[in-house]
């Protein structure tokens, strides 16, 4: 095989590796991540296609007040829902994640256009959960009640009526690295003639 050859199938087996090994996590090292790396995993993120050039995302890349008056919010909807034993537990749990990021979709009157935005986001929170995996950075997606929470548009200064949440997006060093799970591959695939 000629060496440019040997080099593309490297690099392919690369980024297969690296799309395959992205895992969900749970569960963080307390070191903080640079704000630069996630500004760069933004810039990267928005490459995704996006149909009619749209460019729908927003992203809110949180500091350390907003990630507070968060937190104090998600521990007061678990107390709203579990009763005031849960909210400790909450708070406790936010703590212990070393950033956040939340990506919103611009929204359209028109629901194709809509969906279609949407679909954009998603393939950009994919780049930028990609970006940071290949730096060492693990992202848990989250899109539990907060997110459709009239409060939580007021935390972020966005309007519910211009923009929907996307993604609350958990950062940081990964402390554990879940297991992966598919199905097998031949389930999911129709080859036709
Ligand atoms: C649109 C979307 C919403 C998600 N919301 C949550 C969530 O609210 N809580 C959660 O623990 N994981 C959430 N996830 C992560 C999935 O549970 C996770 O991707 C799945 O278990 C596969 O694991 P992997 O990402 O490690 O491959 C979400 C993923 C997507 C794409």
């Amino acid at each position: 095989m000629p060496q440019s050859e040997r080099e593309s199938a490297s690099a392919l087996a690369d980024l297969a590796e690296l799309i395959r090994g992205r895992r969900s996590t749970n569960l963080f090292e307390s070191r903080p991540v640079a704000r630069q790396l996630i500004l760069d995993a933004i810039e990267v993120a928005r490459w995704a296609p996006n149909h009619r050039l749209t460019e729908p995302w927003r992203f809110y890349v949180i500091g350390p007040q907003t990630a507070d008056e968060l937190m104090l919010l998600a521990a007061e909807i678990e107390a709203e829902q579990k009763g005031e034993k849960a909210r400790a537990a909450r708070l406790a749990r936010l703590r212990g994640v070393p950033g956040f990021i939340v990506l919103t979709v611009t929204r359209s009157g028109d629901a194709l256009r809509q969906t279609e935005d949407y679909a954009a986001c998603c393939c950009a929170a994919q780049n930028m959960m990609l970006y940071l995996w290949q730096a060492g950075v693990g992202v848990k997606w989250t899109t539990g009640d907060i997110v459709r929470d009239a409060r939580f548009y007021r935390a972020l200064g966005a309007d519910p009526l211009a923009e929907q949440v996307v993604g609350f997006f958990w950062y940081g060093y990964p402390r554990i690295v879940a297991p992966p799970r598919r199905k097998d591959v031949q389930e999911i695939v129709a080859e036709l003639p």
